[in-house]
């Protein structure tokens, strides 16, 4: 079933991720789609504030590929060239047992279970318009 909302500043897509937050059990994966700079962090940021506290550290997992909080496992695969790569970064073991996040996850599209949660953003005026698959 897909959902889709239209959020038309930083403020409401925090918003709309804290209660899109409060919807997710471990284990569970959401893939974030989108183009560069669309807001694929915004959304994993205010994910991870929403569930491990307002103070919690997020720092882009651009070039760690990975970040941690407890259960919960960031992940930018913008860097991965090779899907060999993904055991090593320990994406098969996060999915299996935590909230795992995943930027650009097209390169592991092959591995992802199909319970994943696909969300895609997109622009929409000044704004961005946001598409959940489940
Ligand atoms: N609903 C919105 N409307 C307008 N601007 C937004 C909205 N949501 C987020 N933004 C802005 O878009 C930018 C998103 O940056 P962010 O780093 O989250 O993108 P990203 O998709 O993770 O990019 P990258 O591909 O580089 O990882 C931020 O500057 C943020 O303020
Ligand atoms: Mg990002």
């Amino acid at each position: 079933m897909n959902k889709e909302y239209i959020l038309n500043d930083v403020e409401q897509m925090r918003a709309w991720a804290a209660d899109f937050a409060r919807t997710l059990t471990a284990p569970c994966v959401v893939a974030l789609h989108g183009d560069l700079g669309m807001g694929k962090s915004e959304i994993a940021r205010a994910v991870i504030k929403t569930l491990r506290g307002a103070d919690t550290v997020v720092p882009s997992p651009t070039f760690t590929i990975v970040q941690s909080y407890d259960g919960i496992s960031h992940f930018d695969l913008y860097r991965v060239e090779d899907v060999s790569e993904l055991t090593e970064v320990g994406l098969e073991y996060a999915m299996e047992n935590d909230i795992t996040l995943i930027e650009w996850p097209e390169i592991a599209q092959s591995i992802l279970p199909c319970s994943t949660i696909h969300v895609f953003i997109s622009n929409y005026g000044d704004g961005r318009k946001i598409v959940v698959k489940k």
